[in-house]
């Protein structure tokens, strides 16, 4: 299991890139693909479970008969705001909800919806929230260290980083980072908690930067911000989650559309994918099924869609993003 790129949220080209993009938004990536992907012929409510800033909502809704319904979803408050604006000239076509994955089912309960035609992730984090040096989120930005994208949430980046064990650091940079130096960090990040907390994200950079091989700082300062945030907002378990009830939820030939930006979101839906269009679990050599567990999807991107070069030189941020979509099969 490695990352297969030693920035995955390509931080310092999204800051340069940043200074350009005149609008300030999110830039969304791969969005003719999505559209391509996720609309069926005549769907009747799609979900964007991370609509950010709206861009791909925009372009949803710009592209659908007004009859369409989109709910759109962020557990970040501030997005959402900047979604709602964004996408006023639709706003009776839209519902807007500022939560989790893991309450998508909970929600469509409320609104009475039994089935969606279409779901989006489009996982990670905003360019304004990276960009925003109030977030904590960026080791190249000085703030406090913070990282929550919900921020009504009580468990930040101080309390992981001030609060947790030298064994449960090393855990976390291992699992999410998959940093090699994770116990020398662990260890200088626990010995100086004792003297004063560490409460900027340069405070904590500089401690990275004194433990590790100068050839290696930006590598292990990404693999440490990416393990801390990921544990912070649960990133992975709502995931899971996530994608466990949209599944649930898709009416019969909807489409799933995630785009992933990292190693470990690649390998989760990668594997959930190959997992629920399998069916059968039954060890090979038994001559009958007894599991009875059926396929619920058919997978459409047998490998997954990557930004072509164009995009990736407009858009640093779409470097590593792949694209994954499935249609959920009838008989279920
Ligand atoms: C890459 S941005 C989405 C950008 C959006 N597609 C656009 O075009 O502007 C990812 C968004 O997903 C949100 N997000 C991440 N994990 C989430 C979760 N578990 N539940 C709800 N929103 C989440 C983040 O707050 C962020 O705004």
């Amino acid at each position: 299991m490695t990352l297969q790129r030693e920035d995955p949220f390509n931080v310092k080209g999204v800051l340069k890139h940043a200074k350009k993009n005149k609008n300030g938004l999110h830039q969304p990536v791969l969005v003719k693909e999505v559209l391509e992907n996720l609309l069926l012929e005549s769907p009747k409510v799609i979900c964007d479970a991370t609509v950010g800033t709206g861009g791909h909502a925009e372009a949803i809704v710009a592209k659908v008969k007004p009859s369409v319904r989109l709910i759109c979803i962020d557990r970040d408050a501030n997005a959402l705001n900047i979604a709602r604006r964004r996408l006023a000239p639709y706003r009776n076509r839209i519902c807007f909800a500022h939560l989790r994955f893991s309450q998508i089912e909970n929600l469509l309960s409320r609104l009475n919806l039994k089935e969606v035609s279409g779901f989006l992730f489009d996982l990670g984090l905003c360019s304004t929230q990276l960009e925003n040096k109030k977030r904590g989120f960026s080791f190249q930005l000085d703030g406090p260290l913070d990282m929550r994208m919900d921020r009504s949430q009580e468990k930040s980046a101080f309390e992981v980083v001030n609060y947790y064990s030298q064994s449960d650091l090393v855990k976390i940079f291992k699992r999410f980072g998959q940093e090699k130096y994770s116990k020398k960090i662990a260890r200088a990040i626990v010995s100086r908690g004792k003297v004063s907390p560490i409460s900027t994200t340069f405070q904590l950079r500089v401690l990275v930067e004194s433990v590790i091989n100068p050839k290696f700082r930006i590598k292990s300062l990404a693999r440490v911000f990416q393990a801390i945030r990921i544990e912070v907002n649960q990133e992975l378990e709502e995931l899971k989650q996530g994608l466990n009830q949209a599944i649930r939820c898709l009416a019969p030939k909807g489409r799933l559309c995630v785009i992933s930006y990292h190693s470990l979101e690649h390998r989760l839906i990668r594997e959930k994918m190959r997992k629920e269009s399998k069916g059968c679990i039954c060890p090979p050599h038994l001559p009958v099924c007894c599991c009875e567990a059926k396929a619920n999807l058919r997978v459409i991107t047998t490998k997954p869609i990557t930004p072509s070069l164009e995009e990736k030189e407009r858009n640093p941020r779409a470097r590593s993003a792949r694209l994954w979509a499935a249609e959920k099969l009838t008989h279920v």
